[in-house]
């Protein structure tokens, strides 16, 4: 062999190491570039699809061992038969706290709050002890464009918002906090603070008819999961009624036993909460025994959390217009709904409005009285 051959073979072979070289570099550049992809495929999510992606572990489901093909979990879409939401996701708003500097004092209040509209005039009623009189407490507020205050603690809402009313005694100063609300009507519609109303003082329009809205229903379906995860099944029995069908409803209860009855139970047509869709009447309304129930329970104690509050309470029949209802549930967003729970309030001791027919037709059958320093309206707004 020549010089020459022996260097043409080693030119040969080292042409031989170099294609081998860059055959092993395609084929690792290759991988790299198909696990990046597998994880960034990973990562996106399909969006308004309906659909949520995920990631099956396909060995876990079929109990093989790993040695498989497909290195990489799989993806999947599955359709959303549920919401995804659970009670974990429900929020509990946080009520604002008063402040009662004269705890274990002279001056006390009952509700140490206080809700009034526009226009309107309340008297703070307050619990004096250590014989003092009611003419030795000085009222003041921080916001005198608000509201007015008389020397005897009389309130007037002058305009919307919140301030502070103080009642003094010596080195004692008690605050009450005040919100100011404004009722006001859009298209035949009555809100109070953005809050549709319908009861028997508040009407809507006939042609009113917007559905179950979609707020309602996906709250709806939030609790109604969460109870599912305490074992508990509740479910709509009744959801939105327009117009027409609350004329059945109430018609029946007329004729089935008296007008004077079906007015404790049933609300006129154009009266209905359910018009506004933002009623749901759980379970069967039939169950007049419903609250005694593990779901009436839960529902009572639970509700707010997701927006929702008892709308006729045990107690407050003279104040809303009708019978206890542990039921009915009505949506009023959970920062009102928390704060409703928490104070113990009827809607309408919340935002200052009455419930009343203006007919004169007396509401006989109902059972408790007004409580101290709940009056009737003398509004004509309806
Ligand atoms: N049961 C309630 C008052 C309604 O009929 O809307
Ligand atoms: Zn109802």
């Amino acid at each position: 062999m020549t010089y020459a051959e022996i260097r043409r073979r080693g030119a040969k072979r080292r042409i031989r190491y170099l294609l081998l070289i860059l055959l092993l570099m395609s084929i690792i550049i290759f991988a790299v570039v198909k696990i990046v992809t597998g994880i960034r495929q990973r990562q996106t999510i399909p969006t308004g699809t309906g659909d949520i992606p995920v990631i099956v572990d396909a060995s876990a489901e079929t109990g093989e061992n790993t040695e498989s093909t497909e290195l990489l979990p799989v993806i999947e879409t599955i359709p959303i038969s549920e919401p995804i939401i659970s009670e974990s996701m429900a929020v509990t708003p946080t009520v604002p706290i008063h402040r009662r500097s004269s705890e274990g004092g002279t001056l006390h209040v009952k509700q140490p709050y206080l809700y009034l509209r526009v226009g309107h005039t309340k008297q703070i009623p307050l619990i004096l002890s250590n014989n003092v009189t009611a003419d030795q407490v000085e009222w003041s507020t921080n916001n005198p464009d608000m509201i007015d205050i008389e020397p005897d603690g009389t309130v007037t809402g002058l305009q919307k918002g919140s301030c502070n009313v103080y009642a003094s005694y010596g080195e004692e100063t008690l605050e009450i906090p005040v919100t100011v609300r404004e009722l006001i009507t859009i298209a035949g519609c009555t809100y109070v603070d953005g809050i549709l109303v319908a009861n028997k003082s508040y009407a809507l329009p006939e042609d009113y008819d917007p559905g179950l809205l979609p707020v309602t229903k996906e709250a709806f379906d939030a609790l109604s999961l969460a109870a599912k995860g305490q074992g508990l099944n509740i479910y709509e029995g009744s959801g939105y009624r327009d117009y027409a069908f609350q004329v059945k409803c109430y018609n029946s209860m007329v004729s089935g036993y008296s007008k004077a009855y079906a007015d404790t139970w049933s609300a006129r047509p154009g009266h209905s909460e359910h018009q506004t869709g933002y009623t749901i009447d759980c379970n069967s309304i039939d169950n007049e025994h419903f609250a005694d129930t593990p779901e009436g329970k839960w529902l009572a104690a639970n509700c707010y959390k997701y927006g929702f509050i008892i709308r006729y309470p045990k107690g407050k029949e003279k104040i809303t217009g009708y019978n206890y209802e542990s039921w009915h549930i009505r949506y009023v967003g959970r920062e009102h709904a928390a704060i409703i729970h928490e104070q113990d309030l009827a809607l309408e001791e919340y935002l200052d409005i009455d419930s009343v027919y203006r007919d004169g037709d007396p509401d006989a059958s109902l059972d408790s009285d007004l409580p101290d320093g709940m009056e009737t309206d003398t509004d004509t707004e309806e």
